[in-house]
């Protein structure tokens, strides 16, 4: 197998994008990738695109070879493969355009992630993303995924020691990460108490313990590490590629508080950098609600069960924390298109690594970036260093 090096990266702003369609999207995010790494269009040798549900949000299925020809593609003939996984689409692209470059199938290779979500209604946005939970034993019982983590969140603060102010302190480290992304959603700091009154979503989850529903488009361009400075001066080398299932309704889980798949991935993912967790400076993990990333901590293994909480309100997962948690503001303030954010977390700990994170800026060398589909049936994990 080859090392294989991202040079490049772009993100759309994330949020309501009326005036720009679903393909203007990707394209605008594979155009600053490409400027980024120097590259043309026509060196490429494949595409890699993570979407969840083009076919329900836009109506548009067939997203490999769209994206090939509104890319200016159609004609150079690349294979172009959509990836799909929930809201691990991204993460899960980015892995296929690492294993095809580290086998030595490809050299050149864009992976991608877009989502449209906003063209629909509220109901009709949780009703597809419900979908990536078990559609017979959850969806058809009423069970959308604000439920579903809120069902994580009462089980966990039933048994460990979270107080509400640690919850809703998630969101207030995460919305001021965000006050200083320019492509973040939410750009607005927020207190305590503004997680404690907003208005109740599933309880015990409030509005601001909830991802939003999101426009946006990340992309990246991977190639071996031995032909990366042809292009940069700063090549980030991707240390490890791990992925995990689990079973997809929560109920048959061991223990529905505990990703699994996460612990199976985070492992699998030092175990191939040759890495311990105290290397690790920096982690974008998968907050698409407060308990997320509570959750993700403990399960990758930063910190025992039930201890997150306190780090948090500590600070220990802030900006100027010993362990910067979603840097980038997260999937709660940066914005949540769910088939790009895998993509869109590379990016947070590329950006970093190449000292270009402007006031969200840390002292990194080593990131990890923490991708979920549903309640953790799908956990794609890689670490990234310079
Ligand atoms: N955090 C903070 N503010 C939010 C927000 C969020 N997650 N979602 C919406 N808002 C704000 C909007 O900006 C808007 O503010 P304004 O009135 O000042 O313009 C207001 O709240 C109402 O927005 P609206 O779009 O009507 O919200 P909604 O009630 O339709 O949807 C949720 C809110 C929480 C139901 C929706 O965002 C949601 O379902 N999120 C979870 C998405 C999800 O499950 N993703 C997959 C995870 S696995």
């Amino acid at each position: 197998m080859r090392d294989v090096a991202v040079i490049g990266i772009g993100c759309t702003e994330f949020g309501e994008h009326w005036s720009a369609s679903f393909r203007e999207l990707f394209v605008t995010a594979g155009v600053l990738a490409l400027q980024d790494a120097g590259v043309a269009g026509e060196e490429l040798d494949a595409l890699y695109v993570g979407n969840m549900s083009a076919g329900r949000f836009v109506e548009q299925e067939h997203i490999g070879a769209l994206i090939a020809d509104y890319a200016g593609l159609a004609s150079n003939h690349i294979p172009s493969t959509r990836v799909e996984a929930a809201c691990a689409s991204g993460g899960l692209a980015f892995r296929q355009a690492v294993i095809a470059v580290a086998s030595g199938m490809e050299d050149i290779v864009v992976a991608a992630g877009v989502e449209k979500m906003t063209d629909v209604g509220t109901g009709a946005s949780v009703d597809m993303l419900a979908s990536a939970a078990d559609r017979e034993w959850e969806g058809f019982a009423g069970a959308t995924f604000p439920g579903l983590y809120a069902m994580i969140a009462n089980d966990y603060m039933h048994r460990y020691p979270l107080t509400r102010e640690q919850l809703a302190q998630v969101a207030v480290k995460n919305h001021e990460n965000g006050a200083r992304n320019p492509i973040a959603q939410f750009r607005n700091r927020i207190t305590i108490d503004t997680v404690l009154n907003s208005s109740l979503v599933a309880d015990p989850l409030r509005l601001f313990d909830c991802s939003p529903i999101t426009d946006g488009a990340a992309a990246v361009v991977v190639v071996p590490l031995e032909r990366a400075r042809e292009f940069t001066d700063s090549p980030v080398r991707v240390l490890a590629s791990a992925q995990a299932s689990d079973t997809i309704a929560l109920h048959d889980r061991r223990d529905i508080s505990t990703l699994d798949a996460t612990v199976a991935a985070g492992k699998r993912a030092l175990d191939q950098a040759g890495l311990e967790h105290k290397d690790i400076d920096l982690l974008e993990v998968h907050d698409c609600f407060t308990i997320a990333e509570i959750c993700a901590i403990e399960d990758l293994g930063f910190c025992r069960k039930g201890e997150a909480g306190r780090l948090t309100e500590e600070g220990v997962t802030a900006l100027d924390g010993d362990l910067p948690v979603n840097t980038s503001g997260g999937l709660k303030a940066c914005g949540h298109p769910v088939g790009a954010t895998g993509i869109k977390q590379v990016c947070e700990i590329v950006a970093q690594l190449r000292g270009e994170a402007g006031s969200r800026q840390v002292d990194a060398e080593i990131g990890m970036a923490h991708n979920v589909g549903g309640t953790g049936a799908t956990v794609v994990v890689h670490i990234l260093g310079v």
